[in-house]
């Protein structure tokens, strides 16, 4: 039997922990024959509704979830955790910016991450769900020093789960059948999912679907999706927010030889200004991600990848005090 690892929910008793929590009790995260320790970070005001859902993982019996520590101390979180999903945020409502979450948001961050420097495993792996992601991402980042960057992510999978999708549907295949579909820059509605090195069966996707499918309805749909969501639903997306960061945990785990999106520490890649949390397409080895190199990349897309880094460094300039 393995050891068991530890892994903080933040947000433990928001909707996307709640489709999150029970799979991964369930072994679907980190598989079947790994037991777990969950952690649940939750608000003063929302523990009683927090309670109520560790008596439901109790309730489930599961063989894997050796305990719960439910708090509202981030100091008890965040101590000796060896993943960290850190979801827990105020969610964009309609007519809602992500950018005015921007300040409100910063402060979670900031102390979260410092929790992570000072208590969890040096080892931890973090991503960050809660909008706006990348820049909790690197607020957290930057508030944890003595960890590598590199241990720092926050979600694109989404998106990237979303791109394939879109694509599947319009071709009339199914979603295997599909690869190296990329999801650059921000998690908002400036990133910009590119099609020009995905294959269909094996076939390059630009001989399948003409070019003003692409720019007038397959980017922006899928850079929409979350708020079309939200419009249609009154919430933002859940269940598919859990599966991608399931499926973003999983692989830098246990590894993947196909592209998926992370958004990471920028190393300077494609031109791209070295530290911000920024989407690209990765392959993962050995518990390491590894920016895939040396994509030819048109003008039409540079200038989408430029555009998405802009509003990623407004953003970082719009917190840059809350990091002192
Ligand atoms: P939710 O409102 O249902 O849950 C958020 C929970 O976080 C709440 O229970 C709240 O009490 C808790 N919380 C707030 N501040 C906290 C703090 N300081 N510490 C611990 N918990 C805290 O929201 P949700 O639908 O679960 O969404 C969570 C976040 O994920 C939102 O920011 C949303 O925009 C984001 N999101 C991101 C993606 C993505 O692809 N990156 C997709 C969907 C949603
Ligand atoms: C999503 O992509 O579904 C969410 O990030 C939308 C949001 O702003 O919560």
């Amino acid at each position: 039997m393995k050891k068991p690892v530890r892994i903080v929910i933040t947000g433990g008793a928001g909707q996307i922990a709640y489709a999150l929590a029970f799979r991964i009790a369930a072994g679907e995260m980190l598989g079947t024959d790994q037991p777990v320790i969950l952690h649940l970070l939750e608000i003063p005001n929302a523990l009683d509704a927090l309670k109520g859902i560790v008596m439901e993982l109790e309730d489930c019996a599961y063989p894997l979830l050796q305990d719960i520590v439910m708090t509202e101390e981030v100091k008890v979180a965040f101590t000796d955790v060896d993943y960290a999903l850190l979801v827990g945020a105020r969610p964009r409502g309609p007519g809602m910016e992500r950018n005015d979450l921007l300040r409100v948001n910063g402060d979670i961050f900031t102390v979260q991450g410092k929790a992570l420097n000072e208590y969890a495993n040096p080892r931890v792996k973090v991503l960050v769900v809660g909008n706006p992601a990348n820049t909790n991402a690197y607020i957290a980042m930057q508030s944890a020093p003595n960890l590598s960057p590199q241990q720092f992510s926050a979600m694109t999978r989404l998106d990237h789960n979303r791109a394939v999708s879109q694509l599947a549907i319009k071709l009339g295949v199914p979603v295997t059948a599909i690869n190296q579909v990329i999801i650059w820059g921000n998690h908002s509605a400036t990133q910009y999912p590119d099609i020009n090195h995905a294959l269909v069966h094996n076939q390059s996707a630009l001989a399948l679907v003409d070019q003003n499918w692409i720019n007038h309805d397959f980017i922006p749909s899928v850079q929409q999706r979350g708020a079309a969501i939200i419009n249609i639903r009154g919430k933002s997306s859940a269940a598919s927010a859990a599966f991608a960061a399931m499926a973003h945990l999983r692989d830098w785990v246990s590894g993947t030889d196909a592209w998926v999106s992370m958004a990471v520490p920028s190393d300077g890649s494609y031109g791209i200004a070295e530290k911000l949390i920024y989407s690209f397409p990765v392959t993962i080895k050995d518990g390491e991600y590894h920016i895939v190199p040396a994509l030819e990349i048109n003008e039409l897309s540079h200038a989408r990848m430029q555009a998405s880094q802009q509003e990623l460094e407004q953003e970082r300039a719009a917190i840059t005090d809350l990091l002192c």
